[in-house]
């Protein structure tokens, strides 16, 4: 059992990770802005952690998830326009990488962007200034010595998990259920010799825990 800090806990993912990894025993501790959320996360089986990205700076966040022993990033503006993007998904993910550092903890997950999003039509200035950004907070994070992973989900859709995926350095764009990016991303919480990758992520026929097993170093 571990503690694991999650930043973006009251999302769509960020809550059905939540449950997962309560029920596989660990301890989440679920960042959150808005005080109504806090009973919904205490339910599915987190410690509510009340905070506001934009408002913390590193050494603040890092008191916060002091004594984690994994920080899984998967907050994000959800198209309300470039500077949220900017401040969520690019400093914010900055801010909670500097905090993770300070805190000492060295497992941390990323959810990104699949770079072929959006492939074959015309990007929208904030579209394209949001994979750009998403770009930049993988650079920012491959750059330091964390034991990181980055998972880059094709498009994310509420129907509901297969508990199968497609995942691999590269692979073919696709969707991806918000289920199964959860349970992929609690799958590789419990196989920490998966470090130093990027996996790209879509629905397929592969059992999420083979699938994060054949990522395996050494
Ligand atoms: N949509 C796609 O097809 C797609 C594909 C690939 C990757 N992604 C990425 O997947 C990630 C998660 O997706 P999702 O569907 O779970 O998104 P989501 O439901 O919008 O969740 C994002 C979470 O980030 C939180 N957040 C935003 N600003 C914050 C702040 N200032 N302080 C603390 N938390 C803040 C939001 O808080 P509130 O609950 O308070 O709003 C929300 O809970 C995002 O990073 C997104 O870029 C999306």
């Amino acid at each position: 059992m571990s503690s694991v800090f999650i930043v973006g806990a009251a999302g769509n993912i960020g809550r059905r990770l939540v449950e997962r990894l309560a029920n596989r025993g660990h301890e989440p501790r679920a960042l959150h802005r808005k005080p109504e959320q806090a009973d919904t996360l205490k339910d599915l089986g987190a410690t509510p952690v009340a905070g506001d990205l934009t408002a913390l700076d590193a050494p603040a966040l890092a008191q916060l998830m002091a004594g984690s022993k994994a920080v899984v990033f998967t907050a994000g503006a959800g198209g309300a326009g470039m500077d949220v993007t900017n401040a969520i998904d690019g400093r914010g993910l900055e801010t909670t990488v500097d905090a993770a550092q300070l805190a000492g903890i060295k497992r941390f997950l990323l959810v990104s962007a699949f770079p072929d999003a959006g492939r074959g039509k015309t990007p929208s200035e904030g579209f394209e200034n949001y994979m750009a950004v998403k770009k930049r907070a993988d650079v920012y994070l491959v750059d330091t010595d964390l034991d990181w992973v980055i998972v880059r989900p094709g498009t994310l859709s509420d129907e509901p998990g297969t508990g199968h995926v497609r995942a691999d350095v590269a692979i073919p764009y696709g969707n991806v259920p918000r289920d199964d990016v959860a349970a992929f991303l609690a799958e590789v919480i419990d196989q920490p010799t998966v470090n130093r990758i990027i996996i790209e992520l879509t629905e397929g026929e592969t059992p999420i825990a083979n699938a994060v097993d054949r990522l395996q170093r050494g």
